[in-house]
């Protein structure tokens, strides 16, 4: 009985364990960019880049800043410089331009490019909007203003571009301004403090070419309390309340 039990026991021992083996993925957001290149007609390496003359200025002080042999630390400036004169995207002439600049392998500006988000490797549209969705602006309605900024364009979707060319909407992490949340960027500039209206008067500026006031939209002049002054409201006591008019 015993050995029929052991014989059992190995056969069982013997057999592949069954695993199963959970994969889990995140689906792929709208406003991810692929990090892979084919060329196509407006994004190819025949397509010819080069700084102009005051980016080039720009880029030679830049580079300046570290010693010769390092000179590749200024990758990122420089990628940012030619993207700013490329129209706000990085295409593959960008990167190998950079590159050879630089003198370092085209791959490891590729890198670079396709690490850091705020690289665009496709064309963006005339103004570029960028509506912070994490969670202390999701809190405050950043859904709405993303919805609102949706529907003012024409409907384009989170990662597209208006069919004139003139926006480009994306969906962005956390860009520093959370206490004047929800917010969204327009090119450099931060718009906070965002209900749906002021979103809309915002776009609206932007379509007729205007650049709307940035900052927040609430009244207030950067993130003191909106429910005014709560503390210090009165001369605080402290050691300076006891100091001889000497040392006052
Ligand atoms: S969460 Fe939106 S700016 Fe920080």
């Amino acid at each position: 009985m015993f050995a029929g039990r052991l014989a059992r026991q190995l056969a069982a021992a013997a057999k592949p364990a069954r695993s199963v083996r959970r994969i889990s993925t995140t689906p792929a957001r709208k406003s991810d960019a692929l990090f892979i290149h084919r060329d196509t007609p407006y994004n190819n390496p025949k397509i010819p880049f080069k700084f102009n003359e005051e980016n080039l200025k720009r880029a030679e002080e830049i580079i300046s800043h570290y010693p010769p042999q390092y000179k590749k630390a200024a990758v990122i400036p420089l990628l940012d410089l030619a993207q700013r004169q490329n129209k706000g995207w990085t295409s593959i002439s960008v990167m190998n331009y950079v590159a050879n600049f630089l003198e370092m392998p085209p791959m490891r500006v590729y890198e670079v490019a396709t690490f850091y988000t705020m690289f665009n490797r496709e064309p963006i549209g005339e103004n570029f909007v960028q509506v912070c969705t994490t969670t202390p602006c999701m809190l405050r309605g950043a859904y709405d203003i993303l919805d609102t900024v949706c529907k003012e364009l024409g409907d384009v979707k989170v990662g597209g571009t208006t069919k004139d060319g003139k926006f480009t909407v994306i969906e962005v992490e956390c860009q520093g301004a959370c206490s004047n949340a929800p917010m969204l960027v327009v090119g450099d500039d931060f718009y906070e403090d965002l209900t749906p209206e002021t979103t809309k008067k915002i776009l609206a500026a932007f379509k007729k070419g205007e650049k709307p006031k940035p900052g927040p939209q609430s009244g207030r002049q950067t993130s003191e309390n909106s429910a005014g002054l709560t503390a210090l409201t009165e001369k605080p006591y402290g050691p300076g309340e006891h100091c001889t008019p000497d040392f006052a």
